[in-house]
């Protein structure tokens, strides 16, 4: 594996595959690696000729009071496992490079990036929007991987490439979960023991979301009703939301037709957590 930090040489290595008639998988990362990202990145080495995994812990997706500074970085261990996996490129370009001094261009979805997440942590779309273009841009991937762990993110990105017309195409795959049903992340690491158990009321109001759709249950209110119980069952964990939502607009739903996504957040102390599940009624 190759590890690449200039902007210019990232380029021409793709350039390069691309002429050879190779196709190019890109996997976009924060570093930190868990089985979550690994799944999209053998998803990559599966589909593609190459593949490419970017690490760049994002500031202008980082909130003034939100964890850029202690947002976990190992750039030694990460690099190791993503060479153990096979991947070709691992691309490392720094902020500056990124964002140099004058930097003045911002991409925004609307009215996509004010729902869910959107709400409480505002910009935050808008930065991962611009840094994933401009990743787009350097790397020209012909596939993009995404995990559903962040709906939002992918449902907003599927509509960036979309609207700007890039020629890419977004896959987006599953949730990767803990034997115990907690949705991966990096940020479990800031979770106490306490916390840790706690966190599991997340994906425990999904699994009877889930059960509730399964018994023939259309309403969202009382879905939602049933979720948001399980989840305040638990003092350590506070809602930020819990919606049900459909699943191209992200606008609420009340009556459950086809697939609804719910989606929460939560605070567990000053980690905040999300997760989500895609609901489908029986044809
Ligand atoms: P990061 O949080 O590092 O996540 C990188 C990719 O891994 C995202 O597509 C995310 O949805 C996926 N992922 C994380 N946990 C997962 C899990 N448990 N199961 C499946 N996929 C999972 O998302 C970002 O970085 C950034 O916003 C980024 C897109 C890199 C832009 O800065």
């Amino acid at each position: 594996m190759k590890i690449i930090a200039k902007l210019g040489k990232m380029r021409s290595v793709v350039k390069d595959v691309k002429s050879q008639g190779k196709t190019v998988g890109f996997v976009p990362t924060m570093g930190s690696l868990h089985e979550g990202h690994l799944s999209l990145v053998r998803e990559s080495l599966r589909k593609t000729d190459v593949t490419v995994v970017s690490i760049f812990v994002n500031p202008a997706q980082f909130g003034p009071k939100e964890d850029f500074k202690d947002y976990p970085r190992d750039l030694k261990q990460d690099s190791e496992i993503l060479e153990r996996e096979g991947v070709d490129y691992l691309f490392v370009p720094d902020t500056d490079k990124i964002y140099p001094e004058g930097y003045e261009t911002y991409v925004e979805v609307h009215d996509l990036e004010d729902k869910l997440c959107g709400r409480s942590r505002p910009s935050h779309f808008r930065g991962v929007c611009t840094v994933v273009l401009k990743l787009f841009n350097i790397i020209t991937p012909d596939i993009s991987f995404f995990g559903q762990k962040d709906a939002q993110q992918a449902i907003i990105l599927k509509r960036m490439v979309q609207d700007l017309n890039l020629d890419l195409r977004i896959e987006v795959l599953p949730i990767i979960r803990e034997k115990d049903g907690l949705a991966i992340s990096s940020r479990n690491s800031y979770l106490n023991q306490k916390e840790r158990k706690a966190a599991l009321v997340l994906s425990r109001s999904l699994k009877e979301a889930q059960l509730m759709i399964k018994k023939g249950e259309k309403g969202s209110a009382a879905i939602l009703g049933r979720t948001k119980e399980i989840i305040n069952e638990e003092p350590l964990v506070k809602i930020d939301y819990v919606e049900v939502v459909d699943m191209d607009k992200l606008t609420p739903v009340t009556r459950i037709e086809k697939e609804v996504l719910v989606a929460l957040a939560v605070f567990i102390g000053k980690v905040r957590l999300i997760d989500n599940t895609i609901l489908r009624m029986k044809e």
